[in-house]
């Protein structure tokens, strides 16, 4: 006896036919036209799109849903949102910052995120947000995967407790090696934070993800120290570079070689089109850059790239409301990725591609997969990309543990009613 089968199907990345998905103890057992099986519960998933969970490859759960707090970002710029931060530190404790996180993972999930990469600030000699973070890890792990990066905001090398602090924070259980070298004194001293860094990652056995040349500088060469060291120190596939703003305003011919060498590195990038668009380029007066990475050319290159949300309603960014859809749209539409293989790949780089980023066992719809589903009101990738729709459920080892009412508005004009879904 099963104990769900989910009918009627459309899977991402087979849209063009129905699937019958077989849950079994938290896994996927089968997936076929029709399942002939029986099972405690069955979901009628009507023609729907049903898809792996969406994947936040970077976000800051440090700070989020503290917008206004003790005042708005009145500018929108990155540099009253660092003033901002600093103001808003000194007044968080332990509880607000759990009962923020618990808010945020209640939006995610009824937003079909299933796991968040998130930085946590380790520059507080407290490790308050370190402990309070770790603790969240563990209370919402029966519903999604929360995995946390050291980050080192005011410098590894610049503050001088960093060092100290971010050892501290690992030993507590933090997951993940993070860095910010273009926040460093000098180029010279972001080279040695990314050595220092990468030594102890792969002293560990972590994985590493640092902000990486996040400005508009052509000139920023962090992200080609970090593939050598990725490289010298045997870390492949293990290190993600995020935001890599720079690489937008570099030089074309430096570009063509710093691609192979993050080929070589196995380099996993992360865009953050919501806030690169915002944040980059305001010295710019016009022509305005753009400020995203080069997206389509590392992709095409064959990188893994994945989509951050980064900010939700916090002192960089008083927007969003952690819909991973919405990134991949903007991230497609900055990006001029507007072809059909192209906006395929803005839906993966919210779903498999952010997997692969984070390391997750298990991820995807295929036999032996956790039993991690999202079904969207619509018909496919493209379609989801272009409605951002309602997710009418979400399951997470094989239990309902999100639902929401499928949207259809009613016009009506003269003696006539029509339904209005936006599909043709
Ligand atoms: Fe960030």
């Amino acid at each position: 006896m099963l104990d769900l089968i989910i009918r009627g199907a459309r899977l991402a990345g087979s849209a063009d036919k129905l699937s019958d998905i077989a849950i079994k103890d938290g896994k996927i057992v089968d997936v076929s036209a029709s399942v002939k099986a029986e099972a405690i519960d069955e979901y009628d998933a009507a023609g729907y799109l049903v898809s792996a969970p969406f994947v936040d490859s970077h976000f800051h759960m440090d700070s989020t849903l503290t917008r206004g707090r003790p005042r708005v970002n009145e500018s929108g710029t990155l540099l009253e949102g660092i003033a901002l931060w600093g103001e808003l530190k000194p007044l968080l404790d332990a509880k607000d910052i759990k009962t923020r996180a618990h808010e945020l993972c209640r939006w995610a999930i009824a937003k079909g995120n299933l796991a968040i990469r998130s930085h946590v600030d380790i520059c507080d000699p407290e490790l308050l947000a370190v402990d309070a973070l770790l603790e969240v890890v563990e209370e919402v792990k029966p519903y999604l995967d929360l995995q946390l990066v050291a980050f080192p905001q005011d410098g590894f090398l610049r503050d001088p407790k960093a060092k100290e602090q971010l050892i501290r924070a690992l030993d507590k259980g933090v997951h993940v090696v993070g860095g910010i070298p273009h926040f460093e004194r000098s180029m010279a001293d972001g080279s040695t934070s990314i050595d220092e860094l990468c030594r102890l990652a792969a002293d560990r056995g972590l994985r590493v993800d640092m902000h990486c040349d996040e400005s508009d500088d052509p000139l920023s060469r962090h992200v080609e120290m970090l593939a050598q060291k990725t490289v010298e120190f045997g870390l492949h596939g293990r290190v993600a570079g995020s935001h890599l703003t720079s690489m937008h305003s570099m030089d074309n011919y430096y570009v063509s070689k710093l691609i192979p060498l993050m080929m070589e590195a196995e380099l996993h990038v992360v865009a953050n089109p919501l806030i690169n668009i915002t944040l980059q380029a305001r010295h710019d007066t016009y022509p305005k850059r753009r400020g995203m990475t080069r997206v389509k050319e590392l992709a095409e290159a064959g990188l893994n790239v994945a989509y951050g949300h980064d900010c939700v309603m916090d002192p960089w960014y008083s927007m969003g409301s952690h819909d991973m859809l919405e990134v991949a749209s903007m991230g497609l539409h900055v990006g001029q990725m507007t072809g059909q293989a192209e906006m395929r790949e803005a839906f993966r780089a919210v779903t498999s591609n952010g997997a692969k980023v984070l390391g997750l066992d298990g991820y995807g719809t295929e036999v032996g997969c956790h039993a991690d589903l999202v079904i969207l009101q619509a018909r496919d990738e493209i379609e989801a990309l272009r409605l951002r729709p309602t997710r009418l459920a979400v399951f997470r080892r094989g239990k309902k543990i999100a639902t929401s009412p499928e949207q259809i508005s009613t016009v009506f004009m003269g003696d006539k009613s029509f339904p209005v879904d936006f599909t043709i």
